[in-house]
């Protein structure tokens, strides 16, 4: 890579052999990734890894050589949620909570170091750091190392800040260094569609299900997508930014998009239409035929296909303000239209500790949801599912993603509701 004075001399040790690590692992990593030079970063980092198992998470001794070197992070950065220790709204038995404790005995260490190195706060853990009671959003055209998928693809398009998907470790590398290997989505070209995809529905898709049928089609491609402005309003508002939010929360997890762009809807798009693509773009189109047979096609991994739910889990990625309040009006209305005053399904609606505490100050949407039985967490389900223990449980999401890395069963929303409210999935739909 061609380096510049300052990069070569911390290359060659000049402010010591802590930061010599950190700049000649973002050499080899930007020598991987065929950049020329690096860039600066505008804007503070979000990191996919909030939390340390042992064996599997970054080694906590990495985090205290670069604490104890006095590195932090050129701007404060977030993290994703935490690991499942919320034990006061997870519903855990007592087995799960001892395995927890063991898995995550860690994680003081883990949020003491993180402090150190630049976290905003003690409650920056979440996958929405862009909503604005969280705080870390970037503006249009910011320079950003960000990893999490649904972060990079949502900042990517809805926000048109620019960032690649990262992996965990160099994005916090490249936050200390303040500079990002110069490639990819950062670039102008880069950004550029490689695919059209036409959307061809009668009505608005499940954001997740649509994601799901893009990011298969278009894998780690950059989507142009036409027809779904019908369905949406041109102007961002907060139903538009949270439909996008699931939308590519699904591309990004289901393919590995990173960003995509829509027709007269997203910045980019707005701007520069068709221009956008790529000359001989790939082309495809997505119907309800193709939706209904990608839903039909997601097997039940339940050991007993025919079990009642025991738990069911809405936030993946985080809820907004508007979902948390929606997801409160819809079972409190579900509620009251079957005559019953609690759920019958252990439910628990995900969200970023700072969106939890505005929510709880609208005390007439937050009184529906305590009365109806219905927890508050910050945690993230995926994390909370991924042990043989929890894994087994039948749990019950609308999160395509969460389905997609765990045994989950993915129902749409009318079907989550009813489920949560009776106790019983209506099979009448074939989910196989
Ligand atoms: Fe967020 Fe965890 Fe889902 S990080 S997107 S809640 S897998």
């Amino acid at each position: 890579m061609k380096l510049t004075q300052e990069e070569n001399a911390i290359r060659k040790g000049s402010r010591g052999p802590v930061w010599q690590k950190v700049m000649n692992t973002l050499i080899l990593y930007g020598e991987a990734l065929h950049a020329e030079c690096f860039v600066d970063i505008e804007w503070g980092g979000h990191f996919s890894i909030p939390f340390a198992l042992p064996g599997v998470g970054p080694r906590l001794e990495m985090l205290t050589e670069l604490a104890e070197a006095g590195l932090k992070t050129k701007y404060p950065f977030t993290l994703d949620p935490k690991a499942p220790i919320d034990f006061e709204n997870l519903g855990l038995s007592a087995e799960q909570k001892r395995v927890f404790r063991e898995m995550l005995r860690d994680q003081p260490a883990y949020d003491k170091r993180m402090l150190e190195l630049g976290l905003r706060d003690e409650n920056a853990y979440t996958c929405t750091p862009y909503f604005t009671e969280v705080g870390n959003r970037p503006p249009r055209g910011a320079i950003l190392a960000w990893s999490e998928s649904s972060c990079v693809v949502f900042v990517n398009s809805v926000l048109a800040a620019r960032t690649n998907r990262n992996s965990s470790i160099l994005d916090l590398l490249s936050n200390i260094a303040g500079k990002t290997p110069l490639t990819g989505l950062l670039t102008d070209e880069g950004r550029r569609a490689t695919w059209r995809i036409d959307i061809k529905v009668l009505k608005r898709p499940h954001p997740q299900l649509l994601g799901a049928a893009i990011g298969r089609l278009v894998m780690d491609g950059v989507p142009y997508i036409t027809g779904l402005d019908r369905f949406l309003r041109p102007d961002l508002d907060d139903e538009t930014v949270d439909y996008l939010k699931e939308m590519g929360a699904a591309c990004a997890a289901i393919g590995a998009v990173g960003l995509y762009h829509v027709e007269n809807i997203t910045p980019e798009a707005i701007d520069q239409g068709r221009r956008l693509l790529v000359a001989g773009a790939a082309h495809d189109a997505i119907d309800d035929g193709k939706l209904e047979a990608l839903l039909a096609s997601y097997p039940v991994m339940w050991k007993d296909t025919q079990a009642k739910p025991r738990k069911c889990f809405i936030g993946c990625p985080h809820l907004s303000l508007r979902e948390l309040r929606g997801w409160a009006d819809s079972i409190f209305d579900a509620l009251q239209a079957e005559g019953r005053p609690r759920i019958a399904v252990e439910t628990i609606l995900c969200a970023a500790p700072h969106t939890i505490s505005r929510f709880k100050a609208d005390t007439e949407s937050y009184m529906k949801l305590i009365s109806a039985g219905v927890k508050l967490s910050p945690t993230c389900p995926e994390a909370y599912m991924n042990n043989p223990l929890c894994a087994k449980e039948p749990v019950i999401t609308n999160s395509n993603k969460f389905r997609a890395f765990t045994s989950a069963r993915l129902l749409l929303d009318e079907e989550l509701i009813e489920a949560i409210v009776t106790g019983r999935i209506n099979q009448s739909r074939d989910l196989k």
